[in-house]
């Protein structure tokens, strides 16, 4: 018998159901007889926001998913988990809800941003240095949402429809590698597959603690344990977010009326301890570890925003820009002045501080050069909350706002003076089960006059005023539910006022309490709109260099919805081109999780990427602008030229279902079967150098089930030194078992100087050249001839040779 085991068996049945039902919203029951803590979990994964979904709960903000994966850098990657580690620590946090390995199936995908990359091998190569960077601080890392999960259109009840063999080798296949990395949790998704809901799915037990010996946890999606027996003789070891009402008694009663056998529940409450005793919540006073707050975290963050930021077009060689010629710029786009940091919903954390790119670029320039800026264009629709800087609070005069929690006969139960008008929850610590309402209020002094457009964002009966003036006065009712609707896209309502500059008001919202709609409430405000276009091209014209920053928002990239289009939204796309008119010098920057279109992408010199940058996200811009610092990425998935183009679009279940109907054939591997031609291929990316490939040598054989190793040869013709991510792909064409045109089986980087010529080794594992067989239900190579491509992207291989498997 184990120690476990021997642990499991001084347990009563109440008390091993009890450990695994979840003890409150992102944490588990204690166990004291065990001398147990709970565990406690935290979303990520670019970030460990904590336990509170609160503003004044802080967390280091690192570059979205997307940006890590277009690194192609696993030993970066690695570091930052680590990082994200000590970070969970400093939080008390065990379980780290990270990192999300479903694919970019269509661009669409709501958590695009959240997801790695469109390719299986990159997604598990990635996500696995993620999680051992995670997992080496001795927090576990949680690999989600078990399985295809890709979008999120009616995603607590879709049932994705997808054959034996593209389930293993694409979706299944990165959750596969990171168990192979060591992995200690797995989160089961809220969607069916082939008609099981993942909940229950046969999936979780074969192949995931069958063939691939997973020895963890697998906990479920926030509130998608929705009945006891299915998940509870299934391969779901703990129910989330505590108290379930479908675990717990009910579950108690189920093993006792013999419907499902105590072993099973023996087996989870294994699998539990021992992620208990992995994470340390036997010891009951880990040693502190606080996270470093010293430059170097800031330098890492900066670094990796810089290696994840892909430069698609260089005309001319515009970029780097030399500061020393620059007598005035013009920095223009919605996204210059405001940070755009990360995407929304449940990933979505809390930054001390974000650098946007004009404050980046400010810093980076000598004080004599004159930098201009105008946004130029509006973009979304939601209200802003009111932010400290443009308001103080009625009560103690000092920037920010005024939160007030009411009893029943308006009594003041507590206060809390805020930075933002965004309040989802009270501060810690503070009993407020007798509060019936919420309040925030500031006063506001317009920097501009105008129509002002003032809004509320909350449930329930709500009132907005202004001064004296009731604006809303109505009973709000949710329009979702799905469960990160009330902190992700909450209902609002939205007044137009007219304002005059300078003038003081005073705003207040209110809404009352309710235990089904929650207590989070927003005060907002939206200056008027303007002639900006024209302004900004007018600030552009005579600037040595204009760099406009484009992108999304939360609003457009987020949890619980997929993108309606992948257009820009508002009118950025009419800004570029009118800058591009006016001024050569242009550079834009473009600021998503995720594919946007670019339809202007000819008319301007210079593109360059920069995801959800993170928080030192504008210092990174500056650093590459400057040429202080190379764009290092390569994309993760393909952009496309235009949506008719793009082989998988539609994320609408029709039914319920959704067909994965294009098989093996996703991102690259779909526009290679088309023969259509992408804006970018999936592994471009230019940096600053020049790059010749000139050789490349194979074994003369390789035998089935065996590793093998390229060599290629490649030379910077450029003038810096310069890092290359060469990639390998392979492709058989006389294959009897169908295969993608070709597909990416491995990629290595290399770094020279310039000139100097390189030879570098590509690793390629056994099953780049495997197919899973549906007849035998395991792996198996087709002997014969394969052909190795080599280059720098899905689209550019300019070296082949042959490879016989035999
Ligand atoms: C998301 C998960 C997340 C969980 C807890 C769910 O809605 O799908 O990714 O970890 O909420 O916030």
């Amino acid at each position: 018998m184990t120690a476990i085991d021997r642990l499991v068996a001084s347990l009563d049945l109440k008390q091993k159901v009890r450990l695994i039902s979840g003890g409150g919203t992102f944490r588990t029951s204690a166990e004291p007889d065990l001398g147990l803590g709970p565990v406690v979990t935290s979303d990520g994964p670019v970030g460990v926001r904590g336990e509170r979904w609160d503003e004044t709960d802080t967390a280091l903000l690192l570059p979205s998913a997307t940006s890590l994966a277009a690194s192609w850098d696993e030993r970066l990657v690695a570091e930052l988990g680590a990082l994200l580690a000590a970070e969970a620590t400093r939080k008390g946090v065990h379980l780290l809800l990270a990192p999300t390995l479903n694919l970019h199936r269509s661009p669409l995908g709501g958590r695009h941003f959240e997801c790695f990359s469109e390719d299986p091998l990159l997604t598990g190569r990635i996500g696995a240095a993620y999680v051992r960077g995670v997992q080496s601080g001795g927090v576990a890392a949680t690999a989600k949402h078990y399985v295809a999960n890709d979008s999120e259109t009616e995603r607590l009840t879709l049932d994705a429809r997808v054959d034996e063999r593209t389930l293993h080798e694409v979706y299944l296949a990165p959750f596969e590698a990171v168990v192979e990395a060591g992995v200690w949790a797995v989160m089961s998704a809220y969607n069916r597959v082939n008609g099981a809901s993942m909940s229950e799915s046969p999936l979780l037990t074969e192949p995931l603690k069958g063939a691939w010996g997973f020895d963890g946890l697998v906990v479920s999606d926030w509130g998608a344990v929705r009945s006891t027996e299915g998940p509870g003789a299934a391969g779901i070891d703990l129910a989330m977010p505590g108290p379930n009402e479908h675990w717990g008694e009910r579950l108690v009663t189920a093993v006792e009326a013999g419907l499902i056998p105590e072993s099973v529940i023996d087996d989870k409450v294994r699998r539990y301890l021992r992620l208990a005793h992995r994470v340390g919540a036997f010891d009951p006073s880990p040693a502190p570890r606080p996270t470093p707050t010293d430059p170097a975290v800031r330098g890492l963050l900066r670094r990796a925003a810089g290696a994840g930021s892909v430069l698609l077009r260089n005309q001319g060689g515009l970029l780097p820009l030399d500061p020393a010629r620059l007598r005035r710029i013009a920095v223009l786009g919605p996204n210059a002045a405001t940070a755009r940091a990360q995407g929304g919903g449940s990933a979505e954390v809390f930054p001390v501080a974000t650098v946007s790119p004009l404050a980046g670029l400010r810093a980076a320039l000598p004080p004599d050069v004159e930098l201009l800026h105008l946004p130029g264009v509006r973009t979304g629709t939601r209200p802003t909350p009111l932010e400290a800087a443009d308001c103080r609070n009625p009560r103690t005069g000092e920037p920010g706002l005024l939160v007030r929690y009411l009893d029943a006969e308006d009594g003041e139960l507590h206060t809390e003076h805020r930075l933002s008008g965004r309040v989802l929850e009270p501060s810690v610590g503070t009993d407020l089960t007798t509060a019936e309402t919420v309040e925030v209020s500031a006063v506001f002094r317009p920097p501009v006059g105008g129509h002002w457009r003032l809004g509320v964002i909350g449930l329930g009966q709500i009132l907005l005023r202004a001064d004296d003036r009731v604006l809303v006065d109505e009973y709000v009712v949710p329009e979702s539910d799905d469960p990160t609707y009330l902190h992700v896209s909450p209902s609002y309502r939205q007044v137009e006022l007219e304002l005059p500059a300078g003038g003081e008001v005073t705003l207040l919202a209110r809404r009352t309490v309710e235990a089904a709609h929650g207590r989070a409430l927003s005060l907002a405000a939206d200056p008027p709109g303007g002639p900006e276009l024209a302004a900004a091209v007018e600030l552009a014209r005579d600037a040595d260099a204009v760099v406009v920053v484009v992108g999304t928002t939360t609003e457009y990239e987020s949890e619980g919805f997929d993108r309606p289009d992948l257009r820009l939204p508002g009118e950025q796309d009419a800004l570029v081109s009118a800058v591009a008119a006016v001024n050569p010098a242009t550079v834009v920057v473009v600021n998503s999780g995720g594919p946007v279109l670019l339809p202007w992408r000819e008319q301007v010199p210079a593109v360059l990427l920069s995801w959800f940058p993170g928080q030192e996200g504008g210092d990174a811009l500056a650093e590459l602008l400057f040429g202080r610092a190379e764009p290092g990425g390569r994309l993760p998935t393909t952009w496309p030229g235009t949506e008719a183009d793009v082989p998988v679009l539609d994320t609408r279940p029709v039914d319920g279902v959704l067909d994965y109907r294009e098989g093996l054939d996703v991102g690259h591997r779909g526009w290679l079967r088309a023969g259509a031609e992408p804006a970018y291929w999936f592994g471009h990316g230019l940096g600053y150098g020049n790059w010749e490939y000139l050789g490349l040598e194979l074994p003369q054989q390789v035998r089935p089930g065996e590793p093998f190793t390229a060599r290629v040869t490649v030379r910077n013709t450029g003038a810096r030194t310069s890092r290359e991510v060469v990639q390998l792909y392979l492709a058989r064409p006389d294959s009897a078992v169908g295969r993608p045109v070709r597909w990416l089986a491995g990629f290595a980087a290399v770094t020279a100087a310039p000139g100097e010529r390189v030879e570098l080794a590509v690793p390629v594992a056994a099953r780049a050249v495997q197919h899973w067989s549906v007849a035998d239900g395991s792996w198996a190579t087709e002997p014969g001839a394969y052909t190795v491509l080599v280059g720098s992207s899905a689209g550019e291989l300019p070296l082949s040779s042959a490879l016989t498997v035999h």
